[in-house]
Formats: structure tokens, sequence, C-alpha cells
């Protein structure tokens, strides 16, 4: 049988009850995520498997986007000469030559009525939802996107392109893939050396993913976050 833990919270000395199997599970999360770290320098000699890149697809596609409306694109690269090239747009950062895979998350540069229009008729093919019920909900999100400007829809883009790099972190961890989320990349190289202006995308993030060198000094390093009653505020 499930035994019971109790854990005692310090500061209000509350109580709170577990089973034993939930307690277990929800530490692991925990150990997971403390187990990850953005990787300074991976072992270049270890590969991802087929199956850990699928699972990695699966997950970007999954990611839950505003609308639902998927604005992004994930670009998978593990070609050496390309990574070669790839680094010399991200500050030297080694990482790009080294990891096993690049995942460069991208945003579509044309979001309009069209594209409006395609979502729709997905839901249409998936669910068989009735035009009736679709109608009304499809002519407010176009006639939302027509006030946004283009700037407007890029940001609102963007933000859709973090909230996948975050899901796929998680991922990571859960999956004991190693990974570095990236910022530090000049996007007008990522995207004329991938060819990105010709699929109608943009690159916002770059996340190189494989196996941590057994020599990254980083990964010894304690995690530097603030404290809980510091970051979270419970009402
Ligand atoms: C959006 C974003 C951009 C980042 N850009 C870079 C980068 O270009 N190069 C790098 O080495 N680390 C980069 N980092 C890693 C952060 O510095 C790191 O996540 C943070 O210091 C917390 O450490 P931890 O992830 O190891 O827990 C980035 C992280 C995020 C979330």
């Amino acid at each position: 049988m499930d035994s019971i833990i109790s854990i005692k919270v310090k500061k209000t000395n509350a109580y709170f009850y577990f089973k034993k199997s939930n307690y277990n599970r929800m530490m692991d999360s925990i150990k997971k995520l403390k187990w990850r770290y953005a990787v300074k320098k991976f072992d270049s000699t270890k590969f991802l498997s087929d199956l850990k890149i699928e699972i990695l697809k699966e997950a970007f596609n999954l990611t839950a986007t505003s609308y639902g409306l998927q604005p992004i694109k994930l670009v998978i690269v593990n070609d050496k000469e390309i990574q070669d090239n790839l680094v010399k747009c991200s500050f030297g950062q080694q990482q790009i030559i080294q990891a096993s895979h690049i995942l460069i998350f991208c945003i579509e540069n044309q979001i309009n009525e069209k594209y409006i229009r395609d979502y729709f008729n997905l839901i249409k093919k998936i669910r068989n939802t009735s035009d009736e019920i679709l109608q009304p909900f499809q002519e407010a999100l176009i006639t939302t996107f027509s006030k946004k400007d283009a700037n407007e829809i890029r940001i609102w883009a963007i933000n859709q392109a973090y909230l996948a790099m975050g899901n796929l972190l998680t991922v990571c961890a859960m999956e004991e893939i190693d990974a570095c989320p990236m910022e530090g990349f000049l996007a007008d190289g990522y995207d004329d050396i991938l060819n990105l202006k010709d699929k109608n995308l943009t690159s916002v993030l770059v996340m190189p993913v494989g196996y941590r060198a057994e020599d990254d000094i980083f990964s010894n390093f304690d995690k530097v976050r603030k404290s809980i009653n510091d970051s979270i505020i419970q009402l």
C-alpha cells in the first residue's frame, strides 16, 4: 500500500501530506529540473538518437500557442559544416559546433488572412466542426489580426517561440537531454546560412542539444536562483 509522507513548511509550521508515490513523482520532476543547466561545453562525440529527436519534434508541435495558431517553425541542423558556419554568427559560442543537433526556433513572416483561414480549415478537417460554429471565430480572429501592425504581430509570434523553447527545455530535462537556450546569435546571419527568407521564416532563438562534456565546469556549479519567497507571492 502507498504510505503517506508529511512535510512541514518551516515558515508557517503547516503540514502537507502526500502519498509516497505522488511525492516521489513530484521530487523526480524537481530533481530533473535541477539536473539541467545551460550547457557551456558539449561532448562532441555523443549524438542524440533518432528517437530522442522525434520526441523533441513532437514536443515542439505540442507547445500551446496563442489562439492555437502556431506561428512558429523549428529548424533542426546536424551538419558539422553548417554548424561551423553558424558559430561565426553566434559570437563564437562553441556549443554550436560541439552539440549533436542545433534547434533553431523561427517565426512565420506571413501571418495574414490566408494563414488564419488555413488554420480554421485544419480545425474543420481534424474535428469535423461545422462552418456555423467556426465562422464567427474565424472572422473575429481575422478582424483582430487586421488591426495589428506588422511589428505587433512579429512580437506576438516571438512570444510563442519563447514558449516553445521553454517547453523543449523542460522536455529535454525530463528526457535527460542536455541543452543551452541561446539569444546570443545574429538572426540575419542564421537566416542567410539556412535560407530562411525563402521559407518565409525568421530565426529568433537557438538551442544546441546533445550531451554535456564531462569537463564542463558549469555542470558542478550551484544553481543561482532567488529564494522561493522572493520569486513567488502566494496570496
Ligand atoms: C532566453 C535565453 C537566452 C540565453 N542566451 C544564452 C546564450 O546566448 N549563451 C549562453 O551560454 N547561455 C544563454 N542562456 C543561458 C542563461 O544564462 C542560463 O539559463 C541562466 O543563467 C540560468 O542558468 P541555468 O539555465 O544553468 O539554470 C540563455 C537563457 C535564456 C533563457
